[in-house]
């Protein structure tokens, strides 16, 4: 079903887009500085199937960050709450998405989320497979199923730009290689991860993604059980304790949904039993969160009534 444009949500962009002029593209991964800083868009998925957009919904994104909550969905399934549990936290860590600090104060060393750079990596090392190929097929079908895509692929530029920069990603897995929380190649854990991080859609794909996780993992239309119902509450917590790093305790204020950000400009929310949400607006705040998309959910969750708290 095609997604219609909302002359509602557009008036809604059109505000949040003055936002942008504040935030600054991402850097640290070369390809991502190709982004419009200016841009900003939006689709919105309901549980009867139909979809409203405003903005240029057509363009692609990679998932980034936002990648972290499907992986750990996967994860769970392959191998259990108590085992995934066991490498990483369930707790917020007040730093940013990158920092190495809180794995040498842990003892004993455990990253303290899914969410943050360190927890998101043992949670691809825990994704099953018979090598990495596998991984990443494994990952990639399990995307495709979640936003009804087949066609649902990464994007190699994007994945290639950050293999061949993520030098903090990579004394990341070699402190947790150290102290056994990892125990594969690191190069291959960084191959599958900058590929995971690179897979690219568009706001519809993100929005679908969205809606599994608001329907605690039925996807609606088909009325399939893409994931099983605990796993889908573990993740949506996460979302809200620290789907936007150290600015998630302010989200939960002001917006008060399950969501996860992708220092691409991507978000995904979910809002329970209502809506799956996609959204792309590369400028970020320092925090590495789209300036313009957390204005446009913000306008969002007043308007609509969307806080669960
Ligand atoms: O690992 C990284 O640094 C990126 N591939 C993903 C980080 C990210 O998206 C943080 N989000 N706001």
């Amino acid at each position: 079903m095609p997604c219609k444009s909302s002359e509602e949500l557009n008036e809604l962009v059109l505000e949040a887009k003055k936002y942008t002029k504040y935030g600054k593209v991402a850097d640290y991964i070369p390809e991502l500085k190709k982004a419009h800083p200016h841009d900003l868009s939006v689709a919105i998925y309901h549980p009867n199937g139909t979809c409203r957009s405003a903005g240029d919904i057509q363009q692609k994104i990679t998932l980034q960050s936002i990648s972290k909550v499907l992986t750990l969905a996967l994860a769970l399934i392959d191998c259990g709450e108590e085992s995934v549990f066991r490498k990483v936290g369930y707790e917020p860590t007040g730093d940013p998405f990158n920092s190495i600090i809180k794995l040498e104060i842990m003892n004993p060393t455990k990253p303290l989320n899914p969410m943050i750079n360190a927890g998101a990596l043992a949670v691809t090392h825990m994704i099953k497979g018979k090598n990495i190929e596998d991984r990443l097929n494994r990952i990639l079908s399990f995307v495709q199923e979640l936003t009804n895509n087949p066609n649902v692929t990464y994007s190699q530029e994007v994945a290639k730009s950050e293999f061949e920069t993520a030098h903090l990603n990579r004394s990341l897995c070699y402190y947790m290689k150290q102290y056994g929380v990892i125990n594969e190649d690191v190069e291959e854990l960084m191959d599958l991860y900058t590929k995971q991080c690179a897979i690219e859609m568009d706001c519809l794909d993100l929005a679908r993604i969205g809606i599994v996780f608001a329907m605690d993992g039925v996807e609606p239309i088909t009325n399939k059980r893409i994931i099983p119902v605990d796993v889908a509450r573990i993740c949506k917590t996460f979302m809200v304790t620290c789907g936007m790093y150290n600015a998630s305790g302010e989200f939960a204020v002001r917006v008060g949904i399950p969501a996860k950000s992708g220092v691409s400009g991507g978000i995904m929310g979910a809002v329970p039993n209502r809506f799956g949400i996609g959204i792309f607006g590369p400028a970020l705040d320092d925090k590495g969160n789209s300036i313009a998309g957390l204005k446009l959910l913000e306008m969002m969750s007043i308007k609509y009534a969307l806080s669960m708290f």
